[in-house]
């Protein structure tokens, strides 16, 4: 019975679900179905995250979020959130580029670049060659809203 039910989680995974069938099990739990996330608790994905593909190191960084996880003190939308993300390591290259641009195209339209292209699973696969700690990720957070605010690609 149990064995029956990895063997059918498995081939569910190489199946490459949509984004929006990845984000719907495993990330509106805690970011919800409008991605807005739960004030003080779990951060929004809307309205937020298209900035951050103004640059490339952005793109890397949403790759890493869901791969590696996320820890520490973050703000987002002028709003402090002392959280943490487990990596949600069972999610393929094609399933994290999949939510990415999701999420991305969903509910960042309207921050998104004219030349916005859409994460591709080769992209992912390269992005996560290289393990990361959450606190790792942090920094990169840090790093990354720095060279957006030197660009001026922070509003
Ligand atoms: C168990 C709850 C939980 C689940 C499930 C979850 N997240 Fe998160 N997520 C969080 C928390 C909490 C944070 C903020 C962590 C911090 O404060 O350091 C976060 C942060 C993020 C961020 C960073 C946002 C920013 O502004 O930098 C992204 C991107 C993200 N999550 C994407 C996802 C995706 C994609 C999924 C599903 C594949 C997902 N999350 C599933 C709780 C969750």
């Amino acid at each position: 019975m149990f064995t029956a039910i990895a063997m059918f989680a498995c081939s569910a995974n190489v199946r490459a679900a949509g984004g929006s069938e990845v984000f719907a099990s495993n990330c509106i739990v805690c970011h919800q179905p409008d991605a807005k996330g739960v004030q003080g608790i779990y951060p929004p994905l809307a309205e937020t995250v298209g900035n951050y593909v103004k640059l490339k190191q952005g793109r890397a960084y949403l790759a890493h979020v869901p791969s590696f996880g996320l820890t520490g003190v973050i703000v987002t939308n002028g709003e402090s959130i002392d959280g943490n993300m487990p990596p949600l390591s069972q999610l393929s290259d094609d399933d994290i580029a999949a939510v990415i641009n999701y999420i991305l195209t969903k509910f960042n339209q309207r921050l998104l670049p004219a030349d916005f292209k859409p994460l591709t699973t080769d992209e992912v696969h390269g992005y996560r060659a290289k393990p990361m700690t959450e606190t790792e990720v942090h920094n990169e957070r840090a790093a990354l809203f720095e060279a957006l605010k030197k660009a001026g690609d922070l509003k």
